[in-house]
């Protein structure tokens, strides 16, 4: 039997939103807290003040409102050190330690560890100069693929025919990787981890570029879609034994065993599955739409990840429908967002939501735009032509002028245009 938890998110945004709200609907959860939150988490938890990536102040604050599970949210945090500073204070933390975190903080890192545990990922260089850089473009050809090493909130990545701009990216990093470039379409795949035990999500599939057709900036993500008609059944199975396993085997030998939330992004390419990235975190937006869609209780699965026990756990129940995120951003984003846009959101319906992430109160009581991405609209239905057809009437209703959205997400998915190859013979 699960005690009764009082948990504590860690975070700001649409992600950690999503999470307090999932938690919220746990019947084993008698309180939520957010720290920072926002204006979406004061409706329904207790928001407090707290500077996210200092572990004594959010140890201190887990003490204080006497929290038995903290979830610490986006990346930074973790990569700092936080859920080591509230394990040392003898509280129940989800969310990996600072040096698990960098199979995040660092690319070459996460490389290395793909490299050690075997797992298939794209064959990359790490280069710290120019000349580095060319030997490297030559090696794999174009397109070309630059990676910042560090965390860069989605942004630090160029992939790019031209070789010039390609080079002027490494130019202005410190260190980098210069990769293969994947073929074939991207996968999110989440798993909960206790060190030992994986538990899989249902695939989904995020938006990454800023604009319709997938044109302009990378971004933190623009909107996303689960479950994924186009994928192979298996695919969480198949990225359990191939990707997730072999990766929390590699982390424990290595004497920093992972656990928390592993984010595999995967291309599923002609050659089989291939590591783009690992997020040590839930994904922002995907959890919008997947959380929308899970039936286990949140909160006793993320405590018994955090206590060692995800092995007494059964797999993750789904709902047997689809959903849909859809992000409004504020004009200008991925670059200067438009701050102070006054917003009014949508009553919330039974087939859609709205999950704020960059939003606050003013004076006055009005709320505006304080972030980049402002909103999520989370749209859900028995299949994803439904889900994302509810989302859609649902951004159409939120009044937001200073903002925008991408219209395509899902679309090529509800329209069966999306292709595999067939990778699966060859490989499996
Ligand atoms: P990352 O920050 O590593 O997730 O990269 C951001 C985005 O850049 C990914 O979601 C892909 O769309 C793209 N990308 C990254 N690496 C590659 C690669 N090796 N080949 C093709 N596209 C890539
Ligand atoms: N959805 C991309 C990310 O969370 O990094």
């Amino acid at each position: 039997m699960t005690e009764s938890l009082t948990a504590l998110v860690i975070g700001s945004g649409g992600r950690e939103h999503a999470l307090a709200l999932a938690l919220s609907k746990d019947p084993s959860v008698v309180a939520v807290h957010v720290a920072p939150g926002n204006p979406g988490t004061a409706a329904f938890a207790t928001n407090h003040p707290v500077a996210q990536e200092d572990g004594q102040a959010v140890a201190a604050l887990a003490q204080e409102i006497g929290a038995n599970l903290v979830v610490v949210g986006p990346e930074a945090p973790l990569v700092a050190g936080v859920a080591d500073a509230v394990r040392a204070a003898g509280i129940a933390c989800f969310g990996p330690g600072r040096e698990a975190a960098q199979l995040e903080g660092s690319k070459a890192f996460a490389k290395q560890v793909m490299l050690d545990a075997g797992v298939p990922t794209a064959a990359a260089r790490v280069c710290t100069t120019v000349e580095e850089a060319q030997a490297a473009f030559d090696e794999f050809g174009a397109p070309y693929v630059v990676k910042e090493d560090g965390l860069a909130a989605g942004k630090g990545v160029v992939v790019t025919d031209d070789r010039e701009v390609a080079l002027a990216h490494a130019a202005a990093c410190q260190q980098f990787v210069v990769e293969e470039f994947l073929d074939g379409p991207e996968v999110s795949l989440f798993a909960i981890c206790d060190g030992t035990t994986s538990r899989c999500f249902e695939p989904a599939q995020d938006f990454k570029r800023v604009g319709d057709g997938d044109a302009g900036p990378n971004t933190g993500g623009m909107g996303a879609y689960t479950p994924l008609p186009w994928a192979p059944a298996d695919i969480a199975a198949q990225v359990d034994q191939v990707v997730i396993q072999p990766t929390l085997r590699e982390m424990a030998r290595r004497g920093t065993p992972f656990t928390g939330l592993l984010y595999a992004g995967l291309a599923l390419t002609s050659r089989g599955i291939r590591v783009i990235e690992f997020n040590v975190r839930f994904g922002d937006p995907e959890t919008q739409a997947l959380l929308a869609r899970l039936k286990t209780p949140l909160g006793a699965v993320l405590h018994a990840a955090a206590t060692g026990n995800l092995d007494q756990v059964p797999p993750l129940e789904w709902g047997s429908g689809a959903a849909t995120v859809v992000v409004m951003a504020a004009e200008g984003y991925p670059g200067t967002p438009a701050q102070g846009g006054q917003i009014i959101t949508a009553p919330d319906t039974d087939q859609a939501h709205t999950i704020h992430a960059g939003t606050s109160v003013d004076a006055d009581g009005v709320l505006r735009a304080s972030g980049g991405r402002v909103l999520g609209i989370v749209g859900t239905g028995e299949d994803l032509a439904a889900a994302r057809e509810a989302a859609f009437r649902q951004v159409a209703a939120t009044d937001f002028p200073s903002g925008f959205n991408r219209t395509d997400i899902a679309q090529k998915a509800v329209a069966g245009q999306i292709q595999l190859a067939p990778y699966y013979s060859q490989e499996n």
